[in-house]
């Protein structure tokens, strides 16, 4: 027959990772049952930091060639109380990020019907965006250093480094995704006026890279204007291009706008598929409500949307997708979206509606 198979890497990391991951793996079953026509290898990984407390590492030292013969990489997130965040991330998910280049970071968001934004006048039809992410370089490609350890007068450096190369590859990934989207508008994100050497050389390349779509309109936003645009024109944006650091905190506000960061999904791509793909959620492990079994498993789940849209199950990642919409509609939803049901509750919800589909 014609049932495609897939090796997936599973990394459900910590706190809530687990619960959620654990939820869009149900969902994954009763899809690959009732269509018949996929199949997910998984490969569970236990990169954690319950790993890392009992081995001294989050990632053993094979963790590449584990991962690169992997269709997708399922990943629910990272971060311990116990451990200070610049480990966790710098040990787990940036090595991922950067060496195999997953250089384009993707965060929809718009807003599901039956879940309100916190800006009063906001309506569904006002935001619908695409906020492309540069994820390898920028203000977190890991140069700087300290200084005068301990002293009075230690310094730390961060260095931001902003390459022709990647900007490139990041243009043409966003011009790409807005031209498929029916306003073709891409607007880009920068700091040039404070910034005068890096931030410049990404606006000199997106205007270079603009040529070659003539059929998308850009525009350009200052950061910090940025988030004003962002609350009181929603309507007014679609694709939006970032830099690293800035799109981490506009796709944050993104999120809250949309309706609350338990929705929000992040896909790490590299656009070129010689390695893996992680698909994960915007939010983090979440300590301060992890094993209560509340958590919100939409993020996680959209998040599986969209590994299966990237592999190539469109059916699959529309019936799960329209599955979420109608659930939220109904109001069966955890606490952060005003709801009184948990993650087992939203979950059984999802399959039994896509269930009733067969
Ligand atoms: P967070 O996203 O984990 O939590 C922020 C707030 O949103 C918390 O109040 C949390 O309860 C709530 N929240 C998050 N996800 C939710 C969900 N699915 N359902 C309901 N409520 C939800 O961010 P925070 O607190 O800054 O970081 C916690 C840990 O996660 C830290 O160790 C941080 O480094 C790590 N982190 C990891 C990320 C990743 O693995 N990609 C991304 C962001 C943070
Ligand atoms: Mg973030």
């Amino acid at each position: 027959t014609g049932s495609k198979t897939y090796k997936i890497a599973v990394i459900p990391g910590d706190g809530i990772g687990p619960e959620t991951v654990g939820a869009a793996l149900e969902v994954l079953e009763v899809l690959q049952r009732i269509l018949g026509t996929f199949k997910l290898d998984y490969e569970h990984l236990d990169w954690s930091s319950d790993r890392y407390f009992a081995q001294g590492k989050y990632l053993p030292d094979d963790w590449m060639e584990v991962l690169k013969p992997k269709d997708a990489i399922f990943f629910g997130a990272v971060g311990h109380p116990k451990v200070p965040d610049h480990i966790s991330l710098w040990e787990l998910l940036l090595p991922i990020r950067q060496r195999f280049q997953q250089y384009a970071n993707v965060r929809p968001s718009r807003m599901i019907k039956g879940v309100k934004s916190p800006l009063a006048n906001c309506k569904p039809e006002d935001l619908d965006w695409v906020i492309v992410r540069e994820n390898t370089e920028g203000e977190y490609a890991g140069q700087g250093g300290r200084t005068h350890i301990s002293q009075d007068w230690e310094i730390g450096t961060e260095l931001a480094i902003f390459s022709r190369y990647a900007i490139r590859r990041i243009f043409h990934f966003a011009f790409q995704v807005a031209e498929k989207r029916p306003r073709k508008l891409l607007t880009f994100v920068t700091k040039s006026n404070a910034q005068r050497s890096g931030m410049v050389l990404w606006d000199e390349v997106a205007y270079e890279v603009a040529k070659e779509y003539p059929h998308v309109t850009m525009d350009k936003m200052l950061v910090d204007a940025m988030t004003t645009r962002m609350v009181f024109k929603p309507a007014s944006l679609d694709t939006i291009v970032a830099t690293n650091l800035h799109a981490d905190i506009l796709s944050d506000l993104a999120a809250s706008i949309a309706g609350s960061i338990g929705i929000a999904p992040a896909s790490s791509i590299d656009p070129t598929r010689k390695y893996p793909s992680t698909f994960e959620s915007v939010h983090g492990s979440a300590p301060d409500i992890a094993g209560q079994g509340i958590a919100n498993p939409i993020a996680t789940m959209w998040a599986a949307v969209e590994m299966l849209e990237w592999i190539g199950e469109h059916d699959a990642a529309r019936i799960w997708m329209e599955a979420i919409e109608e659930v939220c509609a109904a109001g069966t939803t955890t606490p952060d979206l005003g709801g009184t049901e948990n993650t087992a509750g939203v979950t059984e919800a999802v399959k039994q509606i896509i269930e009733k589909r067969a």
